[in-house]
């Protein structure tokens, strides 16, 4: 459902690359938890896939749709079927719980009939049910993400990004929010989450990517936040070996223009079953 072949992602003033040859394929109905220190590149790996970032080199494709090719009139379309929640919940501060959620579906053009029906429907699924009549600002942060993945859900999209959704939460509020992912991931949807959080990766017990300096350096099946044995001696030889590589390196290339790129026609219009 995503996959990176080869990607490297070189922002431009940068020397060194934040993604480098990341080989990593997601597939329907994983839940996957990246992890890695502070500027590993897990955030540029979620800007990615939804082409909030083009990649420098390598493709990428999201349900069969490679992302440097898409033109850019039909990002819109690949982000309705990409739900993503953030750390600061994002949610439009002068509209009510009721409102952000729908204006989701208004911007896609869904009737009005469908919005009357969905927005309730999902609120109760994420258990506000009676809270669609308040402001942002009077939730709490846990309630308040809570309106995020409802907006970012409503539309049942295949696919769920997630950057540090607990970021901003206590402890015991983060633990509920995972479970609502789970709840989420259960009904089928595909999650990727990146976190900080080694209790809940720790519970969770699902597939663990862990980034370093730009590369993937653990992918486990029902991994930990640390991996089980440490080999700090491996670790170190792939940082020398590194560091050496990029002694060598020539100068970075530009970022293609976009403009350059091929457009890809063969987009389905008609996107509800784009990346089943
Ligand atoms: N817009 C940008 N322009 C230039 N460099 C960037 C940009 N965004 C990220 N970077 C760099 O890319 C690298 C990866 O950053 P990224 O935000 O993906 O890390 P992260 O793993 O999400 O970190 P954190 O855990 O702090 O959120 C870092 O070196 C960062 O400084
Ligand atoms: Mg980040």
């Amino acid at each position: 459902m995503i996959r990176f072949e080869n990607v490297t992602k070189r922002y431009p003033s940068q020397s060194h690359p934040a993604l480098e040859e990341i080989d990593l394929n997601i597939e329907r109905g994983e839940f996957v938890f990246l992890v890695g220190a502070s500027g590993s590149g897990k955030s540029t790996l979620v800007r990615l896939a939804i082409r909030e970032e083009v990649v420098t080199s390598g493709r990428l494709l999201v349900g069969g749709h490679e992302l440097r090719k898409m033109p850019q009139r039909k990002v819109p379309q690949l982000r309705r079927q990409v739900g993503t929640v953030f750390q600061d919940f994002r949610l439009l501060p002068n509209k009510t719980v009721k409102q952000n959620v729908a204006y989701a579906l208004q911007v896609i053009g869904r009737p009005r009939r469908a919005i009357r029906a969905l927005v309730p429907e999902t609120l109760e699924m994420v258990g506000l049910a009676d809270m669609g009549e308040r402001m942002p600002h009077e939730l709490s942060g846990g309630e308040q993400q809570r309106v995020a993945i409802a907006r970012a859900v409503v539309n049942k999209p295949p696919v769920l990004l997630a950057d540090e959704p607990t970021g901003n939460l206590d402890p015991a509020t983060s633990l509920e929010i995972v479970k609502l992912l789970r709840r989420i991931h259960d009904s089928g949807t595909t999650i990727v989450m990146a976190t900080h959080d080694n209790v809940i990766v720790d519970q969770m017990q699902q597939r663990v990517v862990e980034l370093e300096d730009g590369h993937i350096v653990r992918d486990e099946i029902g991994g930990s936040y640390v991996p089980k044995v440490v080999d700090a001696r491996d670790r170190e030889e792939r940082e020398a070996e590194r560091l050496e590589e990029d002694a060598d390196r020539p100068a970075p290339p530009e970022d293609p223009p976009l403009g350059e790129v091929h457009a890809l026609d063969d987009w389905d219009d008609d996107a509800e079953d784009l990346l089943r």
